[in-house]
């Protein structure tokens, strides 16, 4: 019945709009951004439903003692943090917001793209440290060159269309069919191994699960061609970083918004971020007022709807 008061836990930070929503549906929500995971293990008895970015992690521990949980909700799109297959497996039902960030992440990627072509951050740097860099680091064009798009959903299909305006030529892969999408974008579908081999830019659009972590080991870096530029935007475990560094000298640029550990902890992740061919940002894809904005609709809707299912069968 509708005078059921769900309680609703939020443990990252969150746009606060989420909680006047959740509140105005009648759910009584607790917002504790950066609780630590034995704090989460205490209290998550008390809720009907989680809410969660990336950072935490959504454990078959945590599942099993949220005794009362129903709805695990993740603000953004990627499940990694999450055992799906447990939840799913103990009755769970599982949202996200997978449409909103998709611009603000493609638009990110091809900032990268135009960064590394351009060796900005180097010109940035030195113009801010009182050096007028002009022309010390050369430039390529993008124009007419090649983009490798590996995995071809939401995002991936944003950046092959932002290509092509660009007058980019464009190869896609994935692990499902995406013909009807190539086809409508003018894109090639090749193979991983083809793309990697034929690709001026390589970018990574992929989810993060057991096929797709380090998928860009040191086997296939070595099929990319040299004075590439690769991008990832999507999870920083889809590159073996340290083999990735012994590939930086070959390479034109890359250009990460993610890595293995965030923030990055350790001296071959340091290493990487103070390379002069590399550009990081910290995870940023969805970080912008129009995303944040989005992903709040979206989840508020689906988390509705979810409650609504719960109340009929549950
Ligand atoms: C996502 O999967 O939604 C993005 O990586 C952003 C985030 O993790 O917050």
């Amino acid at each position: 019945e509708s005078g059921i008061q769900y309680r609703a836990l939020i443990t990252d930070k969150i746009d606060e709009r989420l909680i006047n929503k959740l509140s105005e549906m009648g759910v009584a929500v607790d917002y504790k951004p950066g609780i630590q995971h034995e704090e989460l293990l205490k209290i998550v008895e008390n809720y009907d439903i989680l809410v969660v970015r990336s950072r935490t992690k959504v454990t078959r521990e945590v599942i099993d003692r949220g005794a009362s949980l129903k709805i695990i909700a993740r603000a953004g799109v990627g499940l990694d943090n999450i055992d799906v297959d447990y939840a799913l497996k103990r009755g769970l039902t599982i949202v996200n917001s997978p449409n909103a960030a998709t611009y603000s992440a493609a638009e990110l990627t091809l900032s990268l793209m135009l960064i590394i072509s351009r060796n900005l951050h180097l010109h940035l740097i030195d113009v801010k440290n009182g050096k007028w860099s002009k022309g010390l680091y050369h430039g390529i064009e993008l124009r007419g060159k090649t983009l490798g798009v590996v995995g071809f959903g939401r995002i991936g299909r944003a950046v092959a269309n932002y290509a092509k305006a660009l007058g980019m030529r464009i190869l896609a892969t994935d692990v499902v069919d995406i013909s009807r999408y190539a086809e409508e974008l003018g894109a090639s579908v090749v193979s991983l191994t083809e793309l990697l081999s034929r690709s001026d830019v390589v970018t990574l659009h992929v989810a993060l699960n057991k096929e797709t972590y380090h998928m860009l080991n040191d086997d296939r870096l070595k099929l990319i061609k040299d004075n590439a530029i690769i991008v990832n935007t999507s999870r920083g475990e889809v590159i073996d970083t340290k083999a990735l560094l012994n590939h930086l000298d070959r390479l034109w640029g890359v250009g990460l918004d993610v890595l293995e550990h965030e923030p990055p902890r350790e001296d071959w992740e340091i290493k990487l971020i103070q390379h002069p061919k590399v550009v990081v940002t910290p995870h940023i894809g969805a970080e912008t007022i129009d995303a944040q904005g989005r992903i709040v609709d979206e989840l508020v809707f689906n988390i509705q709807e979810a409650l609504e299912r719960v109340r009929n069968h549950g």
